[in-house]
C-alpha cells in the first residue's frame, strides 16, 4: 500500500475479507450482503467538514447507534452517538486545518453491525 503522507503510518486495508463478519464494507457486506444500501456510512467532504451519512431508519427497535471518523493514525476525529428519536443518522465533523491522507467512517447499527466507508481527502 502506498503511503500517502510523510508523517501519517501506512493506512491499514480493514476493508478485507479477513475482517468479514466483524467490518462490514460495500465489498464485503458477508451476511449483511442486502444490508449496504442502508448502513454503508455515506461520505462527503467540503470546505474542511466531513458529513456522514447512514441511510436507515431510525426507531426504538432499530436505528444507527453511532458515527465516527478516524484518522489512519487512529486519532478519533469525531464521534457521534444517536438516540432513536433523532430523525436521520447524520453527523458533521470538522476537520484538523490541512488534513489529508485516508481516513475512516464507521457506523454502527443496533441489529446489523459496524459498517465502514474508508475515504480520503
Ligand atoms: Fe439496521
Amino acid at each position: 500500500m502506498q503511503k500517502l503522507h510523510a508523517a501519517e503510518p501506512e493506512a491499514v486495508a480493514v476493508e478485507s475479507p479477513r475482517f468479514t463478519g466483524i467490518i462490514y464494507t460495500a465489498d464485503h457486506a458477508g451476511k449483511w450482503s442486502g444490508k449496504v444500501k442502508g448502513h454503508l456510512p455515506q461520505v462527503t467532504v467540503d470546505a474542511g467538514k466531513v458529513t456522514v451519512f447512514t441511510d436507515h431508519s431510525m426507531s426504538e427497535e432499530h436505528f444507527i447507534v453511532r458515527h465516527t471518523v478516524v484518522s489512519a493514525a487512529g486519532e478519533v476525529l469525531g464521534e457521534k452517538t444517536f438516540s432513536p428519536k433523532e430523525a436521520k443518522a447524520q453527523s458533521e465533523f470538522v476537520l484538523p486545518e490541512g488534513a489529508s491522507g485516508t481516513f475512516y467512517a464507521t457506523s454502527f447499527c443496533n441489529k446489523h453491525d459496524f459498517w465502514l466507508t474508508t475515504f480520503t481527502i
